[in-house]
């Protein structure tokens, strides 16, 4: 008689979370959770604790003991049977009788240690009053943590396991804590590498863009050079030839070769706006107004315009696309006052829901409102080039620049009542 169901195969397959035999009690089908006796492998709050004894009213009383400590007892009436429980299952501690017949606790705890699974595995041995210090030598060389002598004390069996409950608890916190540390340093990564892929992705656009750009500008401009030097050619060689109509029809020829000129440049221009590195600059935004302005009615003294400018006004921001920006906007103002009798362009600064706001007013023919967002698209003019020239390329370019800079701008008009720009900087130095 070996004690164990003659059915186990003495290779051991790994069992099934139900007992691998005999006796267990049955599981109760009704009760949620898995059945008394089954191990538990997910994450529960509870741990495996295995009890392993040839005597059934043993294992009844070490169940008895541990029964409060709410964790998962399986028990194993052989060593045979133990193996087969620890071949599948992770085990918080292993309390095994050393005497039991066909293979005794020392043997089972040595075949315990060759095993990867449970070479860890804490074992508590539990021997009858026959123990001797040679036996508790050999327990502690094949890696028993205790040693009991029976009969044990319940409370001092209790005490023990419940150290080793907690160390397995412990341990599996580390143990999770730790792979969530994998994984999220592996999602870190993942995210890099789609980042940089993205950016790489992005500057190959740029590059392809930026290649487009100049074939453009470069194959473009080569017949317009052709159309423009040929059409001056025919009105230096053959303009007697020709009668009124011919010299102003080759005029518009000329002037249309010279406008599409100036859009291939804006269009060039407004890429190079686009790509342009950003400094971080201190930037006199009133000093930076009152040149141009000056320079203006230096260059066209004949004009009449009354100015305005807030003094002190500095932002923090790239100062030579800040420059660009200003002078698209007063070069607006000066142009659309053109035709007002008393010309008054104005540079002030207001507050856009408590961040700092700066804005250029005039009051010139202005525009109408229901076209105000339409103003910043590229070649977007809501006036004729005949009565005020221009491509329409100036707001574009100033509303790429303000964006850079994480600002907002916006307009302001009446037909007839003059015009505001508005723009925030974004970043503002404290
Ligand atoms: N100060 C202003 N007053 C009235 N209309 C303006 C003003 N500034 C811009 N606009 C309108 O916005 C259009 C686009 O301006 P912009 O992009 O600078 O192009 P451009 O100056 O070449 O016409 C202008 O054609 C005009 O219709
Ligand atoms: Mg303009």
């Amino acid at each position: 008689m070996t004690g164990e169901p003659s059915s186990e195969a003495p290779d051991l397959a790994p069992p099934a979370l139900a007992p691998p035999a005999g006796g267990q009690d049955a599981s109760d089908p009704v009760s949620a959770g898995p059945a008394p006796g089954s191990p538990s492998d997910g994450p529960t709050d509870r741990v495996n604790i295995l009890l392993v004894d040839d005597q059934p009213a043993n294992l009844i009383a070490l169940e008895a003991m541990l029964h409060g400590l709410d964790q998962h007892l399986v028990k194993a009436s052989s060593g045979r049977e133990a193996l087969k429980w620890l071949l599948a299952h992770e085990f918080a501690v292993i309390l095994l009788d050393v005497k039991m017949p066909d293979m005794d606790g020392f043997e089972t705890a040595t075949l315990i240690r060759q095993r990867d699974k449970s070479r860890h595995t804490p074992i508590i041995f539990l021997t009858a009053a026959d123990k001797t210090d040679t036996q508790a030598v050999r327990g502690y060389a094949v890696g028993a943590v205790d040693y009991l002598v029976k009969p044990v004390v319940p409370e001092f069996v209790r005490s023990k396991v419940v150290v080793f409950v907690e160390l397995a608890k412990k341990n599996e916190l580390l143990r999770r804590q730790a792979e969530l540390l994998r994984t999220s340093e592996q999602e870190a990564r993942d995210l890099a590498d789609t980042r940089a892929e993205l950016v790489r992705d992005l500057e190959h656009k740029n590059r392809e863009l930026e290649s487009f750009s100049y074939a453009v500008s470069h194959d473009l401009r080569a017949p317009l050079r052709r159309i423009e030097s040929f059409s001056r050619a025919v009105q230096d060689s053959q303009a007697e030839r020709l009668d009124a109509d011919g010299r102003r029809y080759l005029d518009r020829v000329r002037e249309a070769s010279q406008q599409m000129s100036q859009l291939i440049d804006d269009v060039l221009y407004l890429a190079r706006v686009t790509r342009a590195e950003m400094r971080d600059q201190e930037v006199d935004l009133s000093g930076l107004v009152t040149l141009w302005l000056e320079r203006m009615r230096e260059a066209e003294r004949a004009r009449e315009v009354e100015v305005k400018v807030r003094p002190g006004v500095m932002v923090a921001a790239d100062g030579q696309l800040l420059r660009i920006a200003v002078e698209n906007l007063l070069e607006n103002a000066w142009k659309f006052t053109a035709r007002t009798p008393a010309a008054r362009i104005e540079f002030g600064q207001s507050n856009a829901g408590g961040e700092p706001a700066y804005f250029i007013r005039d009051n010139g023919v202005g525009f109408d409102m229901a076209y105000a967002d339409r103003l910043f698209g590229p070649f977007q003019r809501l006036h004729l080039a005949s009565e005020f020239p221009g491509t329409g390329i100036g707001l574009a370019t100033v509303q790429r620049i303000i964006h850079r800079h994480g600002g907002r701008v916006w307009a302001e008009g009446m037909l007839g009542q003059g015009a505001t720009f508005h723009f925030t900087i974004g970043r503002t130095r404290a």
